[in-house]
């Protein structure tokens, strides 16, 4: 399988949505990935649903929503109605994670887990065979254009190896700092699916980046 291009709606132009979001409708990319900060698990405050609601409106491809946020719990089936299809909350926002998988999956969504840095793989071994996917953060939440962090490729590793032990279907997709040097480097190492926000948006041509990176597998 070649790699799942997830570019970050974090980083497009928000005066110009509709034109990004069409961008990459008709791009090789394969899901748009939505960062919802809410100030408090992480140091900034991104967007919710109005504007979620207006990209699915334009958007031919899966949601594909990353939670950065406390006490997910409660906004699931609000998530579902602006229209996310795979649904990531933080292992570190969630106090009764099993719980909060089942309710993501219950919404009828895909249900991903987020682990911070400093966040050890082996947390998930009692859940991995409930996911559909894991997000290996390789920069601190919270914010586009941060330095990659070089210990994410090992735990891309260490996350198929539980993957593999336990028979789980559970994607790897890597989020922060995403290039096509770490890009390939994390695709050597068994990622499926990579975020890229600023790296895409910052290009000269988006589509063509996105291509790009679609290229490395
Ligand atoms: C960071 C977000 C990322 C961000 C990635 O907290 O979760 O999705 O948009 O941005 P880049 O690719 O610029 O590191
Ligand atoms: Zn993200």
């Amino acid at each position: 399988m070649s790699v799942l291009v997830s570019p970050s709606v974090l980083s497009c132009d928000f005066a110009n949505i509709q034109r990004d979001v069409e961008m990459i409708n008709a791009s090789n990319a394969d899901w748009f990935h939505i960062d919802v900060m809410d100030g408090v698990f992480v140091p900034n405050i991104s967007f919710g649903f109005p504007v979620i609601s207006a990209i699915s409106k334009h958007a031919t491809k899966p949601l594909d929503v990353h939670l950065m946020i406390a006490n997910p719990d409660q906004y699931i089936l609000d998530f579902k109605k602006a229209g996310a299809d795979i649904l990531t909350v933080h292992y570190e926002a969630c106090t009764h994670l099993h719980r909060t998988i089942q309710a993501i999956k219950d919404a009828g969504m895909k249900a991903g887990v987020a682990l911070n840095p400093h966040t050890p793989v082996d947390v998930l071994q009692d859940v991995i065979a409930d996911l559909d996917l894991v997000l290996i953060m390789s920069v601190n939440p919270g914010f586009g254009g941060q330095k990659f962090i070089k210990n994410a490729i090992f735990k891309v590793g260490q996350v198929k190896n539980l993957i593999h032990r336990r028979g789980s279907r559970a994607l790897v997709e890597v989020d922060g700092g995403v290039n096509l040097e770490t890009g390939l480097e994390l695709i050597k190492a068994g990622a499926d699916a990579l975020v890229a926000g600023s790296f895409v948006f910052n290009s000269e041509n988006p589509t063509q980046t996105i291509a790009d990176l679609k290229a490395l597998s």
